[in-house]
C-alpha cells in the first residue's frame, strides 16, 4: 500500500471521526430520555424520520425525541466512500426473510432493510433520482392531494443542494441537467461522479441506435429515455450525503432540543381510547421495557415493513388478524400491511469478445486498477471512485410501448383480469376497491409515454440489471403472533400477476435488443448462463425470469396508504392515521404506488412537507 494513499485515507477518516465525535451533543441515553419531556416521539431514525426531527426541532421550544432500533454508523469506508460501497461490509440491515414466492420458483429472499441512525441511506447504493411527474399524478388522482406533483416540487428542491457537473467533463460525457429543477441549499448534497468508463459510449449509443433520446434532466419530471443518474454524494468530499449527516450531524451541535436514542428498539404504540400518548421501547439487544410519552404526537417513520408491524401490534390493522392472534382493536383499518409493491429485477450475465477495459468489474479483476483508483480518490477526489462500487452512470427508462410492440396486448390482458382474484385470499373490499382504482392509474401509464414500466442498467462489466418499476402484484406484511421480538411474515407476491411477468420478458428483450445494437455489437457481447443470445421462445424466458429474478430492490412500500378509507387507506392527506389521534405515519408506508423511480428524491420531499403540515398544525391550533 502507497504512503500517500494511507495518510491520504487517514486524513479522510480522521476528518469523519473528528466531526462526528462533536456531533453527538444531543445522542442521549435511556435514562435521559426517560426524565425529559418530548413534544413529539419520532419511532425510527431513517430518511422521513430525521428529516422530520430536524425541521421540527428548528423552533427551539420544541422537543423531540428519536428512537433508533439500529446504532451510529461509525464512518466506516464501505459506508461513506462510493469506490469502495460493500453491502457485505455494511452491518446495518435488519435479518429478516421474506415467505416463499410462488411466482418466482418458491424461493425465499432476504428483505433488505437498513438499521442505523440514517435508515436504508447509510446503506444504500445512493442512486438519486425523481419520479416522473405521472407518479406525482396518480397518486393525486388516487386521493393521496398532498402527493401531487406541485405540492412536492418545491419541498423537493427545498431539501438538495445540487452540484452540477464541470461542463467540459459533461459535454464529454453527454450528462445533461437543467438547473433550474433543482435545489442549492438544502441540506442533502446530489451530484453526478466526474469519471465514466469508456464502454460507457458504446451503451450510450447502441441505446441511441434502438430509438431512445437522452432526457434533459432525470430529475424534470419527464424521465423517459437515458440519462446519467445522480447520487446523494457531496459532491467536495465526494463521500456519501446520509440523513444522519444532513439531518443530524449538520444541526446537531446547534439542537438542545434534538434527542436521538440509538440501539433501541419501539415495541408498542401506548394508546389511551383512541388517543396516542407515548411508545414502549427496550434496547435492542435485550433488557427491560420502558415507557416514554410525548405530549403532541408519536410519528411512525420505521419503514414499510416496521410500521406495519407497530401498527398491527398496538391495535391498528385488520380486524381478523388482530383478534385472530387475541390483539384488541383499536381502530379496524385493513390497509395497514396491505398493498405491498416494490421493484423485481434480475441480472442478465455478459460475456465479451472484446470488451473495454477498464470496466467496473476491473475495480474487483484488477487490483492495479483498484488501487491506482483508488490512489486517485484519496489524492483529488476524482476516478472511479466516485462511482458506487460496481455500478455504471446511467440508465435507461422506457415506456411499455417503447418496450414491446405488443403493449395494447398486455393491457388489453390486464384490463380481463379480476383484480379480486389478484389479492390473497380474503382480503377486505375496501383494499379491493383501492386496488383497482390503481389499476386504472397503471393501464392508463402503461399505455402513456411518459412515466417509465422499466430500467435497464449495464454495470459496464458482465452484468446488465433489469427492472420492473411499475409492477401490477401486491404483497402484504402481516405480524405472525402478539410477541414484538418476533419478525412479521413478509410475502411480496412478486409476478403473482402474470402481466408483470409478460412485462419482464419485454424488459429483458428490450436489454437484448441494446446489448445487440451496433455501437454494443462491437464488443461481442453474449448473455450467459441461464440466458442465452439463442433463447427467444417467451415461455423459455418466463421460466429463467421465474428462477432468477429478485423480488426487490430495497424500495419496499405502501403498506399504510395515503387514500381514502373506502380504498383502503391508512392514513388521510395529512399522514394522521385513520380513527387515532396524536399518530401519523411518515415514511414510505405512506406512498400510493410505488414510485417509478429510486425512492429518496421524493421521499426527502415529501417528509420536508410533512414537517411543514405538521408545525401548521400547532402554530393554527
Ligand atoms: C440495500 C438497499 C439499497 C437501496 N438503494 C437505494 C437507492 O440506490 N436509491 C434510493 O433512492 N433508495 C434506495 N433504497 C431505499 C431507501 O433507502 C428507502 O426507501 C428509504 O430509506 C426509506 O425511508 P424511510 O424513512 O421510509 O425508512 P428507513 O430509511 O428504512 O428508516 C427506518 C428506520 O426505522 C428504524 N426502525 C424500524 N423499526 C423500528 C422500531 N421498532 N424501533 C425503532 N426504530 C425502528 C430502522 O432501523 C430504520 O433505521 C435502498 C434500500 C436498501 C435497503
Ligand atoms: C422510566 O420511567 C418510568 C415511569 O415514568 C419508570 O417506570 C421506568 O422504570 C423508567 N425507566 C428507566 C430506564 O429509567
Ligand atoms: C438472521 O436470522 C436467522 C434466522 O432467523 C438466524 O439464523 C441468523 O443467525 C441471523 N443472522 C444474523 C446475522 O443475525
Ligand atoms: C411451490 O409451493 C407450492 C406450495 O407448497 C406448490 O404447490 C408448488 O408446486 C410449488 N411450486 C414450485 C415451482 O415448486
Ligand atoms: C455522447 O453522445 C455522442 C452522440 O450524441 C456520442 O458520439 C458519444 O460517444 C457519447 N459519449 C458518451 C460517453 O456517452
Ligand atoms: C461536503 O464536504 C465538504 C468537504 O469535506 C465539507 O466541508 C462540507 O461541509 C460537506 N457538506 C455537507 C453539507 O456536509
Ligand atoms: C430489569 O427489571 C428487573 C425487575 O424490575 C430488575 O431486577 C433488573 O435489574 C432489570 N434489568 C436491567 C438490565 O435493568
Ligand atoms: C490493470 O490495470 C492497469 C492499471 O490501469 C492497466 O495498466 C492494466 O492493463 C490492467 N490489466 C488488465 C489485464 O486489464
Ligand atoms: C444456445 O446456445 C448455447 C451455446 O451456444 C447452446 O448450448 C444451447 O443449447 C442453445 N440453446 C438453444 C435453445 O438453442
Ligand atoms: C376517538 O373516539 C371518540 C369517541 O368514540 C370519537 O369521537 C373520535 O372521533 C375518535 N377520534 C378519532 C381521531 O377518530
Amino acid at each position: 500500500m502507497p504512503l500517500r494513499y494511507i495518510a491520504a485515507f487517514y486524513a479522510l477518516a480522521y476528518s469523519v471521526v473528528a466531526l462526528r465525535a462533536s456531533r453527538h451533543a444531543t445522542q442521549v441515553r435511556r435514562l435521559d430520555a426517560n426524565s425529559t419531556k418530548y413534544d413529539f416521539v419520532i419511532v425510527g431514525g431513517g430518511l422521513t424520520g430525521l428529516t422530520v426531527a430536524d425541521r421540527l426541532t428548528e423552533d427551539p421550544s420544541v422537543r423531540v425525541l428519536v428512537i433508533e432500533a439500529g446504532p451510529f454508523d461509525e464512518g466506516q469506508r464501505a459506508v461513506l466512500v462510493p469506490g469502495a460501497f460493500d453491502q457485505s461490509e455494511i452491518p446495518y440491515y435488519w435479518n429478516l426473510t421474506s415467505e416463499p414466492q410462488t411466482s418466482l420458483g418458491n424461493r425465499s429472499f432476504s428483505v433488505p432493510m437498513g438499521k442505523a441512525v440514517g435508515g436504508g441511506t447509510v446503506g444504500n447504493a445512493m442512486v438519486f433520482f425523481r419520479a416522473a411527474k405521472g407518479d406525482y399524478d396518480s397518486w393525486e388522482a388516487l386521493g393521496a392531494t398532498s402527493l401531487a406533483y406541485d405540492t412536492l416540487l418545491p419541498y423537493m428542491k427545498k431539501s438538495e443542494s445540487f452540484t452540477a457537473p464541470e461542463q467540459s467533463f459533461a459535454e464529454k460525457g453527454n450528462v445533461s441537467w437543467d438547473e433550474s429543477n433543482h435545489g442549492s441549499t438544502g441540506p442533502v448534497q446530489i451530484s453526478y461522479p466526474n469519471y465514466f468508463y469508456p464502454g460507457s459510449a458504446n451503451w450510450w449509443n447502441a441505446a441511441l441506435e434502438t430509438g431512445f433520446d437522452s432526457a434533459a434532466d432525470i430529475n424534470n419530471g419527464n424521465p423517459i429515455g437515458i440519462s446519467w443518474f445522480t447520487t446523494t454524494v457531496n459532491a467536495t468530499s465526494r463521500t456519501r450525503s446520509d440523513a444522519r449527516i444532513n439531518h443530524y450531524d449538520i444541526v446537531a451541535k446547534t439542537r438542545p432540543n434534538y434527542h436521538i436514542l440509538a440501539d433501541h428498539t419501539v415495541t408498542k404504540i401506548i394508546l389511551e381510547g383512541n388517543k396516542t400518548v407515548g411508545v414502549d421501547y427496550q434496547p435492542t439487544a435485550g433488557g427491560n421495557s420502558s415507557q416514554i410519552h410525548a405530549t403532541k404526537e408519536v410519528l411512525l417513520g420505521a419503514g414499510a415493513i416496521q410500521t406495519t408491524k407497530l401498527l398491527q401490534l398496538s391495535g391498528i390493522g385488520p380486524r381478523s388478524l388482530l383478534e385472530s392472534l387475541s390483539i384488541a382493536v383499536v381502530s379496524d383499518l385493513p390497509g395497514v400491511g396491505a398493498n405491498l409493491q416494490d421493484q423485481p429485477n434480475g441480472v442478465v450475465p455478459y460475456t465479451f469478445q472484446d470488451q473495454i477495459n477498464p470496466n467496473a468489474d476491473d475495480l474487483i479483476s484488477n487490483a492495479t486498477f483498484d488501487t491506482e483508483q483508488e490512489d486517485l480518490y484519496y489524492a483529488k477526489r476524482e476516478g472511479a471512485w466516485t462511482i458506487t462500487r460496481s455500478f455504471g452512470e446511467t440508465v435507461a427508462l422506457f415506456s411499455l410501448c417503447d418496450a414491446t410492440a405488443d403493449c395494447q396486448g398486455m393491457i388489453a390482458t390486464a384490463r380481463e383480469e379480476d383484480p379480486a382474484a389478484l389479492l390473497p385470499a380474503g382480503t377486505d373490499a375496501t383494499v379491493v376497491a383501492g386496488y383497482k382504482a390503481q389499476r386504472e392509474q397503471v393501464l392508463e401509464q402503461y399505455a402513456g409515454d411518459n412515466v417509465p414500466i422499466g430500467m435497464i442498467h449495464w454495470t459496464t462489466g458482465g452484468e446488465a440489471i433489469v427492472w420492473l418499476q411499475r409492477p401490477l402484484s401486491r404483497g402484504l406484511v402481516q405480524i405472525q403472533s402478539n410477541n414484538a421480538l418476533d419478525n412479521p411474515l413478509v410475502d411480496y407476491r412478486t409476478l403473482t400477476d402474470p402481466v408483470d411477468l409478460d412485462i419482464a420478458v419485454a424488459n429483458v428483450l428490450k436489454n437484448r435488443q441494446i446489448m445487440q445494437a451496433p455501437s454494443m455489437a462491437v464488443l461481442g457481447p453474449s448473455e450467459s448462463y441461464p440466458y442465452g443470445n439463442n433463447i427467444t421462445d417467451k415461455d423459455q424466458l418466463k421460466s429463467i425470469i421465474t428462477s432468477n429474478f429478485g423480488p426487490t430492490t430495497g424500495h419496499v412500500c405502501c403498506t399504510a396508504a395515503m387514500v381514502p378509507l373506502d380504498k383502503g387507506g391508512v392514513v388521510d392527506t395529512e399522514w394522521k392515521v385513520y380513527g387515532i389521534s396524536s399518530l401519523r405515519v411518515i415514511d414510505i408506508s405512506t406512498l400510493p404506488m410505488i414510485s417509478s423511480s429510486t425512492p429518496m428524491a421524493t421521499l426527502y420531499g415529501m417528509a420536508e412537507k410533512i414537517a411543514d403540515v405538521i408545525k401548521e398544525t400547532y402554530t393554527t391550533a
